[in-house]
């Protein structure tokens, strides 16, 4: 029996060593595939595919950051209010927000839209650059003014937020729309009222342009944020839900980073305006938007101004051909000049594409008085 003790001992003693011997080895192997991972999923770096996401977690960050306190704050606001209940109102209105320099032309086209449907619409009127007269009692007393506002830079964006800021203190407004001075409806009230509040997703304007005036206006050293992947562009006029528009006035961090990089000297070249709410929505909440905006504009000119339509231009056929669309295009500017055709699909059936449209000359208004009723009947 004394013999056998220390045998004991010494096998005891072993079978520890062995252990960490193998245990040390399979570190070895999971930190030599973690540093240097199997070429076929290096390609991940470079495409996000459906394949690659399931180790996009588990690859170690090259290139990657840790996020600043400002982007952890911004995500968790974001989720947040993406996932709460919104609440419910009794009244549900639209909120009509006009973005002008000064006085609106066509008040008195908006009025007869408007005519009959009281309570269940709100009008806001930002003026940059001068105190609008109004013409239509609709409008008066509907101004938002700042002094400090200059019309065409990043305030812009500014001035967005201070509009959806002033509509949501209404709880009955549900959905936020953004129109120009040159705007126009392009149905009757009930139509787009239905259209809106049939819907809980927000018609903001969203697609990828590789060429210059897309992601070409993209450098890391500007957005450390935003992958060059997620940049987008799209026209400004949008038309959100309430949770979308407290959505916007949440982000802080996205909305300052373009705002910093807006050259004002440039005017109209401010990233902002075209960039900013398509890339963040794109990055936050990509399946809550439609990708179109409901405010038709014709660019199949090639300049850089959108066509504009005179007082000779306003026929029946060109409403009703606007009216009618039910694709929406979206072309880029780099030299393919590739052309993207899509259906509007509202809650899944393919439906005209456009509430709005602009932008129309203000002698137009005699024209278009006129022909309200008859191109407004569906
Ligand atoms: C949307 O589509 C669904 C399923 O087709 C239908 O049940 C629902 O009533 C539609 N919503 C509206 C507002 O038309
Ligand atoms: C819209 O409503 C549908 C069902 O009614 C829901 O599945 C979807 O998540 C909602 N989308 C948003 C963006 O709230
Ligand atoms: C808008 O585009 C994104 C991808 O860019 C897509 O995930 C989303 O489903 C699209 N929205 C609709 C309503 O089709
Ligand atoms: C309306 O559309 C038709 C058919 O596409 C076209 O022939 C006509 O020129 C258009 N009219 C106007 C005023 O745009």
């Amino acid at each position: 029996m004394t013999v056998m003790m220390p045998q004991r001992h010494r096998a005891a003693a072993k079978k520890p060593m062995w252990i960490i011997v193998l245990l040390s080895m399979v570190c070895v192997v999971l930190i030599g595939t973690y540093v240097f991972p199997p070429r076929r999923y290096s390609k991940c770096y470079l495409f996000a595919s459906s394949v690659c996401t399931p180790f996009k977690d588990w690859l170690p960050s090259m290139g990657q950051r840790e996020r600043t306190d400002e982007e952890i704050i911004s995500s968790v606001v974001i989720r947040d209010i993406l996932s709460m209940p919104m609440p419910v109102s009794k009244n549900p209105k639209i909120a009509l927000m006009f973005l002008t320099p000064g006085s609106l032309p066509f008040e008195s086209l908006w009025e007869k839209f408007l005519q009959g449907h009281e309570g269940r619409y709100s009008i806001y009127v930002h003026a940059s650059r001068e105190k609008p007269v109004h013409t239509s009692s609709l409008f008066a007393g509907r101004d938002i003014h700042s002094d400090a506002v200059v019309w065409g830079l990043i305030s812009m964006i500014d001035a967005e937020k201070r509009l959806l800021a002033n509509a949501l203190e209404d709880v009955d407004n549900q959905f936020f729309v953004l129109l120009s001075d040159s705007c126009v409806p392009l149905h009757s009230f009930d139509y787009v009222y239905n259209y809106l509040m049939g819907t809980n997703i927000s018609f903001i304007d969203c697609f990828k342009d590789p060429g210059p005036h897309g992601t070409g206006r993209y450098s890391i050293e500007m957005f450390p944020e935003i992958d060059e992947r997620d940049f987008r562009k799209g026209a400004q006029w949008f038309a959100v839900t309430r949770r979308h528009a407290l959505m916007i006035l949440a982000d802080s961090l996205y909305y300052k980073k373009f705002k910093l990089y807006c050259k004002p000297a440039e005017g109209r070249n401010c990233i902002a305006d075209e960039h900013y709410l398509p890339t963040l929505f794109n990055m936050v909440d990509p399946g809550g938007i439609s990708n179109w905006s409901v405010t038709h504009v014709d660019w199949s000119e090639g300049k850089w101004h959108p066509r504009s339509y005179s007082a000779a231009d306003v026929t029946y056929d060109l409403l009703k051909n606007i009216t009618a669309i039910d694709e929406n295009f979206h072309v880029t500017s780099d030299e393919k000049k590739l052309v993207m055709q899509k259906p509007c699909l509202w809650n899944g059936s393919k439906r005209p594409c456009y509430l709005f449209a602009r932008k129309f000359n203000p002698e137009a208004l005699d024209n278009l008085l006129k022909l309200f009723t008859s191109y407004t009947s569906v």
